[in-house]
C-alpha cells in the first residue's frame, strides 16, 4: 500500500536499527481514513476464506482489526492482556514476552468468543519476533477454531516472527515490508537500496 508506505516514511521515527516508532499512525494516534483502507485491503486478501471472526491483541491491533472486521461483516474479538492470571476454566491464555516493553504478560480470550465452527483471521499492527502472534495462534488452535491466516500492517523482515509463522504453513500477508532501519533510513522490501 503506497499510501501506508508514504505515511510510514513521513511519520515513522527510527529509534534504533531494530525499532521504528509508529505512534503517529498505529500505536498512539490513529488515521481513520488510512485505517479503513487497510481494513479493505485485508478484507480483499482474505475474502474467499469464509472468515467468521477477526481476532487481535489489545491495544494497537484493535483499530485495523476493527476496520477489517467491518469490511468482512464479522465480529472482532480482541485478546485481553493481564499481568497476572488467575486460572480460569472459561478462558484460554498464553504467556508471552514483549519485545518493546521487556515484560511478560498473559494474553487471554474467553472460550465464549471462539468455537470449533469459527474461521479466524488474526490481524495485528507490527510483527517483530512474533511472540505475541505465536501466543495468539496457540489460543486459536486450542479453541478448536480454524486459523485462515494472519494479516499484519508492518512486517519487520529482519526479525524472524513472520518467517517463523510462514514456516508453520500459515498464510501471512503484510501491507508494508521493512527490510532495514539501518543508517537512519527506512527501507521497504520492494525498493532498490
Ligand atoms: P509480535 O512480533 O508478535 O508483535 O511480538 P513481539 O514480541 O515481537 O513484539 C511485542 C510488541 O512490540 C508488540 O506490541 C509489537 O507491535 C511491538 N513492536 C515490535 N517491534 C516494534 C517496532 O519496531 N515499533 C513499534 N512501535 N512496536 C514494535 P504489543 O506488545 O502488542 O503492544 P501494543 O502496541 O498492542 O500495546
Ligand atoms: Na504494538
Ligand atoms: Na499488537
Amino acid at each position: 500500500m503506497d499510501l501506508l508506505k508514504r505515511k510510514i516514511t513521513d511519520e515513522g521515527v527510527i529509534v534504533s536499527d531494530d525499532v521504528l516508532k509508529l505512534d503517529a499512525l498505529l500505536n498512539h494516534q490513529v488515521d481513520p481514513q488510512l485505517t479503513m483502507e487497510m481494513g479493505k485491503e485485508f478484507a480483499s486478501l482474505f475474502r474467499e476464506e469464509g472468515v467468521t471472526k477477526v481476532v487481535t491483541v489489545e491495544s494497537s491491533g484493535i483499530a485495523v482489526a476493527f476496520a477489517t472486521a467491518y469490511e468482512l461483516g464479522v465480529p472482532l474479538v480482541f485478546a485481553r492482556r493481564k499481568k497476572t492470571l488467575l486460572a480460569d476454566a472459561d478462558s484460554l491464555s498464553e504467556r508471552v514476552p514483549s519485545f518493546t516493553k521487556g515484560i511478560v504478560t498473559d494474553i487471554i480470550i474467553s472460550r465464549q468468543f471462539l468455537s470449533k465452527e469459527d474461521r479466524v483471521l488474526f490481524i495485528d499492527d507490527i510483527i517483530a519476533n512474533g511472540d505475541a502472534a505465536r501466543g495468539l495462534i496457540k489460543i486459536v488452535e486450542r479453541s478448536g477454531a480454524s486459523l485462515v491466516g494472519v494479516g499484519v500492517v508492518v512486517e519487520k523482515c529482519f526479525q524472524n516472527g513472520a518467517s517463523s509463522i510462514r514456516e508453520q504453513g500459515i498464510r501471512l500477508e503484510s501491507l508494508a515490508k521493512i527490510t532495514s532501519l539501518a543508517n537512519g533510513k527506512i527501507t521497504f522490501a520492494d525498493e532498490r537500496a
